[in-house]
């Protein structure tokens, strides 16, 4: 397997680790971002005691001019391009539409959906021009199917799909393809901050009983990196425990 330099944003969280370990563990030279320095310290230490080692840079992938910077910081201190890129920075602001200001919406908007033109944009021109490349967005069960309380995150989320199906429209002939992941429900903070009743009247839903494991998506994202999936390209993988199977 070759080893490539790769970008997974927001990889201090739940199933960005995952990401980041998986990759790490191909044989990849991974960095990440980071926003809180303490948190993202004791996240390395973590990591590293785990055997993986993760080059990281402070930013917010939801500032164009900051994500530039990022990208740049990486690819200097990797000292070559990034060939991988995850866009799986994520936040919730959910509340039910009527209730949501404008705030709520737009944070959600700018770190799940722009962000990915903002790290994007700077990577996408040295993979054309090296004639290889392979991007994969973090979307959700939810943008495909909506939720109640999520109108700000299903929006972004559905949109980072048709970005997807863009993407991988423009630069298929540059080697590059530009994949989707949808996870369902997986066992994150981001989840178990969901009300107890709610979520488990939301698990009750899954036919495979239970949540997903981060280390579950880490495994399909890893799928689309492969030199034998260059001709998967615009395509969304739902993994969900068959929590939602339309088509
Ligand atoms: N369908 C129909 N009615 C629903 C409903 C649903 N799915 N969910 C809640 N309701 C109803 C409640 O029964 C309640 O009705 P009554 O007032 O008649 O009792 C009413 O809506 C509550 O409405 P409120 O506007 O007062 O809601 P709230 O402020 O109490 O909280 C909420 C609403 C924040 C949306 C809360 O229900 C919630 O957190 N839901 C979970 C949202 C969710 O799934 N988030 C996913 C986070 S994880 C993630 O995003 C990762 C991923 O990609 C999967």
């Amino acid at each position: 397997m070759t080893s490539r330099i790769a970008f997974v944003t927001g990889g201090t969280g739940g199933i960005g680790t995952a990401i980041v370990q998986r990759l790490a563990r191909e044989g990849h030279r991974v960095a990440t971002n980071y926003r809180d320095a303490g948190r993202a310290q004791a996240w390395r230490e973590r990591m590293a005691a785990s055997g993986v080692s993760v080059m990281m840079v402070p930013g917010d992938v939801s500032d164009p001019d900051a994500s530039v910077e990022m990208v740049s910081a990486v690819q200097k201190a990797m000292d070559g391009p990034i060939e991988i890129l995850v866009n799986n920075a994520g936040i919730t602001r959910d509340t039910t539409f009527h209730k949501m200001t404008y705030a709520q919406w737009m944070d959600v908007v700018n770190t799940n959906l722009n962000a990915c033109f903002n790290v994007t944009r700077p990577v996408i021109e040295s993979m054309r021009e090296r004639k290889w490349g392979r991007i994969v967005q973090i979307s959700s069960i939810n943008g495909q199917k909506g939720q109640y309380g999520q109108a700000n995150y299903a929006a972004a989320k559905a949109g980072m799909h048709g970005f997807t199906i863009s993407l991988a429209q423009e630069n298929a002939r540059f080697g590059i393809t530009v994949n989707t992941v949808s996870p369902g429900y997986v066992g994150t903070d981001m989840v178990m901050a969901v009300p107890d009743e709610v979520r488990a009247k939301i698990v009750a839903q899954i036919p495979v009983g239970r949540l997903g494991k981060p280390e579950e998506i880490a495994y399909a994202v890893n799928f689309f990196l492969a030199d034998e999936a260059a001709w998967i390209t615009g395509a969304n993988l739902a993994i969900n425990g068959g929590h939602y199977m339309g088509w």
